[in-house]
């Protein structure tokens, strides 16, 4: 054997190619061919928006995005982006990723839902300017109300809510259970991914003798699992209290939190509560 430096042939390289696509079919994998989705934005006949990517089994590489300067900062990236994604989870995506560099894209991406899983820090040299590897995940949470069998799920997730330790199921403990689920104002919203529990919160519904006999409602309990957070799934446990709510013709949801970080209480602004319209008070017993 004599290993040398010198360029490789067309051929020669194919070879590689097609021994590494041997290994893939021993292992199982599909020889799926990568397809390419695109969604091109015109104006007067002229491209103005670009997104495009290509399939890779269950992950898309997104590997075009551009906005023609004139339109900048105006939500036609958002817009182009988000209309590729959904063209794509039909197609059985369940992730994109991307790479991108500089000032501004990474701004962008982290607007629309996507999260950094790399970092080459001073890319090129340039301070402050990253190559960064993108991701967004469409995994699917499913929303149900908890059953009498989920309490020891429920108990394990809440040991990630203050340190709540998990308690021994005493009698007592299955009392309230079954009094809870059996009250039809009492709602607990049970968020699964994959058959884990991930994500939950509690909601009552509280009757009411003012404003038209309408009725309120308190959220509690609010809880991600911290392997889960920061994807979106708390938001969207919070939209199914707030619909059950509205389907109770309650006329206001309540919280309180005792956070203090303003990316929790932006998370809350964002669900549409505000901190301005009422002082809360607390007396702890
Ligand atoms: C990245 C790019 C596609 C964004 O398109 P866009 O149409 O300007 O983006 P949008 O108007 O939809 O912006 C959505 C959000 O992204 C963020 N964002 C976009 N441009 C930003 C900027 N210059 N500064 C700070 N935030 C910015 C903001 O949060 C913005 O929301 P807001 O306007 O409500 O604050 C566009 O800047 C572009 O084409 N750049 C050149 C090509 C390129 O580098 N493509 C990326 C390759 S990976």
């Amino acid at each position: 054997m004599n290993i040398v430096d010198r360029e490789i042939t067309k051929e020669e390289l194919q070879a590689i190619y097609d021994d590494f696509k041997k290994i893939e079919i021993q292992d199982g994998l599909s020889q799926d061919e990568s397809k390419r989705y695109n969604v091109v934005a015109e104006e007067n006949g002229a491209v103005v928006g670009f997104a495009s990517g290509l399939t890779q089994y269950e992950w898309f590489h997104l590997t075009d995005l551009w906005v023609h300067e004139n339109h900048r900062r105006q939500g036609l990236g958002a817009k182009i982006l988000k209309m590729l994604e959904d063209k794509i989870k039909p197609a059985g995506m369940r992730h994109v990723y991307t790479w991108t560099t500089g000032f501004i894209n990474p701004k962008f991406y982290e607007s629309q839902g996507y999260k950094a899983f790399t970092v080459f820090e001073n890319y090129c040299g340039r301070e402050g300017y990253h190559k960064v590897g993108y991701r967004k995940d469409f995994v699917e949470l499913v929303i149900k109300p908890a059953k009498a069998e989920d309490l020891p799920r429920l108990l394990d997730l809440y040991t990630h809510l203050h340190n709540n330790p998990y308690p021994t199921i005493t009698t007592e403990i299955e009392n309230i259970w079954t009094r809870i689920i059996n009250d039809p104002n009492h709602h607990i919203l049970l968020g699964y991914i994959d058959e884990k529990l991930v994500t939950s919160c509690v909601v009552v519904i509280i009757e009411n003798l003012t404003r038209g006999q309408r009725p309120y409602a308190l959220i509690e309990n609010v809880i991600t699992h911290p392997d889960y957070r920061n994807r979106g799934h708390a938001s969207l446990i919070l939209d199914a209290a707030k619909d059950i709510a509205v389907k109770n013709n309650c006329y206001k949801i309540m919280l309180m939190t005792s956070a203090k970080q303003d990316s929790t209480l932006n998370f809350y602004r964002r669900a549409g509560y505000n901190s301005e319209d009422k002082t809360g008070f607390i007396q702890w017993l």
